[in-house]
């Protein structure tokens, strides 16, 4: 899927969504963090990210935020290559250079 909601300066980013949810089986509510317990398959709908993040007026973190600690997907999908990174000594495949994510 492409991530374009909250574009401004950069160009969106693609996030291969079946490499994390299915290939690495990480739970729905690693990212959907409003929707706990969350199911693939399930008939929930699904509430997207920007619908709360693009104009807060909440304690919620703008996702046109150019900080890499202060966008919520920087906080959320850096965060976790981050922490891939160290353990897979250098990089692996998760990757943390802007280029890398914002392509084009
Ligand atoms: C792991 C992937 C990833 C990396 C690495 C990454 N970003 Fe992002 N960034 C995103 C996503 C996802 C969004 C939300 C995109 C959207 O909705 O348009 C975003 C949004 C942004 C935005 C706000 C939206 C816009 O278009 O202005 C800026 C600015 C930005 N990133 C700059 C950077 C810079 C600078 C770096 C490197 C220091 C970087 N990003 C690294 C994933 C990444
Ligand atoms: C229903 C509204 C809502 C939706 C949908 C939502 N968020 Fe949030 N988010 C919030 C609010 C409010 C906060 C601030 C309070 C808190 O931390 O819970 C927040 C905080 C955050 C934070 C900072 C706190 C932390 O957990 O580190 C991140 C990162 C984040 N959201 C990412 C996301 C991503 C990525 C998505 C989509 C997959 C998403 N959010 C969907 C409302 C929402
Ligand atoms: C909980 C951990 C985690 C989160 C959250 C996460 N990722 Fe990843 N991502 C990984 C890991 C680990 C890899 C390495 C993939 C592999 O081992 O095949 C990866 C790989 C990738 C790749 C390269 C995959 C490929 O096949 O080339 C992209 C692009 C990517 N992530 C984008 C994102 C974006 C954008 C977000 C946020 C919307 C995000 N990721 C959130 C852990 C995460």
């Amino acid at each position: 899927m492409t991530i374009k909601e909250c574009q401004a300066n950069k160009p969106p980013v693609v996030f291969p969504h079946k490499a994390h949810a299915i290939d690495r089986k990480l739970a729905c509510d690693t990212c959907q963090h409003t929707q706990k317990g969350l199911k693939a398959g399930s008939d929930t709908l699904v509430h997207k990210c920007a619908s709360c993040h693009l104009d807060p007026t909440d304690k919620a973190p703008s996702c046109k935020e150019k900080g890499t600690s202060k966008n919520p997907y920087h906080i959320r999908c850096l965060g976790c290559h981050k922490e891939n990174a160290d353990k897979e000594n250098g990089g692996g495949k998760a990757p943390t250079k802007c280029a890398a994510c914002h392509k084009g």
